[in-house]
């Protein structure tokens, strides 16, 4: 038993923030950051937390899949701007739903939408679950170092979600972590406790080295979705969209010369939202669904990457 989407919904912060409104604030234009990273504007958080976008977004995932709240065995999230470490992201969001299932965060960044697929891939296939919620969260915003022009222009805030039922679109998925902090790193405060000692405190944002996480990016996206296709048998002319994590527009543009596919089989949303970490996959599938681009049997390949490092790429039938 495996499962197939029910459902999906989004929710992004009602403010915009253009490249123009950000040359105000760091040195940078539309044009630079249009050619090098594809973002246009993001959606940038005043009041809402992780949790609080991840509630909408479940909301509206719960409409459209027609499951009530009730109806939940299991709420997965992820997030790496959740304001608290405890209670959860996840936890937050029951809380709000006013429900009782058992919840859980995974945290493996901006691949995290295909981590709990698989998750939920498991509890499906042990029958203890009928209805589960997964939802990617994140207020980034709140993480950036907004004097540093290399990383602020490339984020935004949002939240996205799917509601899983019984069934067998859930194809299979392939990962790849290599663990360390040289290439992203979002390190929290290091405390105050007088017996601990580090030499120097790193700022608590996201450091990335762009070009480093580039490479890893590409390679990942390109290998991870051939050798998924190539385990269950299938190929690229196989997948009706590849909807991968919404990065970096060239990151994708790259992908797709060398996977040698046509532009319009992947769907990017990079240019209005930025890059949304977690969030991003399931922002793009609701996005697709709303515009009714989502047919029974379309192919999916969901390929991620980002923090960890880590990436991933699922095969999901609609
Ligand atoms: O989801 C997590 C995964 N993250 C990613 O996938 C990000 C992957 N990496 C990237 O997207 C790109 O590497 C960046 C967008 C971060 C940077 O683009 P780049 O083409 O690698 O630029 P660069 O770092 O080599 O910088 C080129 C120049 C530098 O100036 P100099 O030294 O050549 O004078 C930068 O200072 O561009 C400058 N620059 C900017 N200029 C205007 C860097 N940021 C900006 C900016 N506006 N915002």
């Amino acid at each position: 038993m495996s499962f197939s989407v029910l459902g999906t919904g989004m929710y992004v912060p009602p403010k915009v923030v253009t490249n123009d409104d950000l040359s105000q604030i760091v040195d940078t234009n539309d044009e630079w950051v249009m050619q090098r990273v594809g973002v246009h504007e993001r959606h940038i958080s005043e009041r809402e937390t992780a949790a609080d976008m991840g509630y909408q977004a479940a909301l509206a995932a719960l409409e459209n899949s027609g499951i009530k709240a009730e109806e939940l065995d299991l709420i997965l999230a992820a997030s790496v701007s959740g304001e608290s470490i405890s209670p959860s992201v996840s936890c937050e969001i029951q809380n709000h739903l006013g429900v009782s299932c058992m919840t859980m965060d995974i945290n493996a960044a901006c691949s995290a939408f295909d981590f709990m697929l698989e998750t939920a891939a498991g509890f499906f296939a042990r029958k203890k679950v009928k209805k589960v919620l997964v939802v990617g969260a994140e207020r980034l915003s709140r993480l950036l170092d907004w004097t540093d022009r290399s990383t602020c222009v490339i984020f935004g805030d949002g939240a996205g979600a799917v509601v899983l039922g019984e069934g067998d679109g859930y194809i299979d998925a392939v990962f790849n972590v290599k663990g360390g902090n040289d290439v992203i790193d979002i390190p929290q405060p290091v405390g105050s406790s007088p017996f601990y000692k580090r030499e120097q405190e790193k700022k608590p944002c996201i450091h990335m080295k762009g070009q480093e996480t580039f490479k890893f990016a590409v390679n990942a996206i390109c290998k991870d979705s051939l050798r998924v296709l190539e385990r269950n048998g299938l190929t690229l002319d196989d997948v009706s969209y590849i909807v991968p994590h919404q990065a970096n527009k060239r990151i994708i543009d790259f992908a797709c010369t060398k996977l040698k596919v046509p532009k319009d089989k992947f769907y990017v949303n990079i240019d209005r939202f930025g890059n949304t970490s977690s969030a991003s996959i399931p922002i793009a599938l609701a996005e697709m669904n709303r515009k009714g681009m989502l047919k029974k049997g379309d192919l999916l390949l969901l390929p991620a990457f980002g923090g960890g490092l880590a990436s991933a790429a699922c095969l999901l039938r609609w």
